[in-house]
């Protein structure tokens, strides 16, 4: 694969989709070919997931089957968009991947991570992102931040939440050279300045 494939991780309303939007144009005014993307979604197929998936109506839903959807609209994205994406030489900007899924199913639900990475690894093409961003800072303000309307994940309670922070402050332990935790409450230009720094090393390896 040619390209590179950046994720942007982290709890509810922890600065993800800001940082991916600062990064995005720093890259574009550096005339880099750019393509963003977002989880669950990204292409009709797996919209139409994410419209399931975040359906506040859909309280029956097992945690299996969040996990496969999950995984499902994944599947198509790589397929459809990213593996050609890489293949072409584009970088490639996600607004979160894989991770998620340990954090808010594995950790969160308590869905076994090992399962979760081996299905993952099937779905994903075997695809890893070579850098991933995790926006990190305590689930009650994350989720203080949300304006909107909450839907079904983020309705969740305070302890979910907190299982998922922690959840993805491991995997970045487990993953150091990869995996960079960024401080959420920090202000948003600190915090892309750091981000450009992790880029241009990734840029230049
Ligand atoms: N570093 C920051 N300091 C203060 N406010 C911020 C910072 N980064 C983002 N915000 C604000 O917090 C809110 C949530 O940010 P953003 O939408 O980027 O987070 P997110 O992780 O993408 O959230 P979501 O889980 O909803 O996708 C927005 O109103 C945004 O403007
Ligand atoms: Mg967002």
């Amino acid at each position: 694969m040619k390209g590179k494939f950046i994720t942007f991780e982290g709890s509810e309303g922890s600065g993800k989709s800001t940082q991916i939007m600062l990064l995005a144009q720093y890259l574009k005014n550096k005339r880099k070919k750019v393509l963003v993307l977002r989880e669950p979604g990204g292409v009709m197929i797996s919209e139409k997931i994410r419209d399931i998936l975040l359906d506040v109506d859909n309280k029956k839903m097992s945690d299996v089957c969040e996990m496969l959807l999950y995984m499902a609209a994944r599947a198509q994205l790589v397929e459809e968009v990213i593996a050609p994406a890489l293949t072409k030489g584009m970088i490639v900007l996600c607004d979160r991947f894989l991770d998620s899924t340990l954090a808010y199913q594995g950790y969160g639900n308590g869905i076994d991570l090992e399962m979760i990475k081996k299905i993952g690894s099937f779905a994903t093409k075997h695809i890893t992102p070579d850098l991933t961003f995790v926006c990190d800072m305590p689930a009650r303000k994350g989720l203080s931040r949300i304006r909107r309307v909450k839907d079904r994940i983020e309705q969740r309670k305070l302890a979910y939440h907190n299982r998922v922070r922690r959840g993805y402050l491991d995997i970045a332990k487990k993953d150091l050279k990869r995996v960079k935790v960024l401080q959420g409450d920090n202000p948003k230009e600190e915090i892309h300045a750091r981000v450009i720094s992790c880029v241009e090393r990734l840029l230049k390896s």
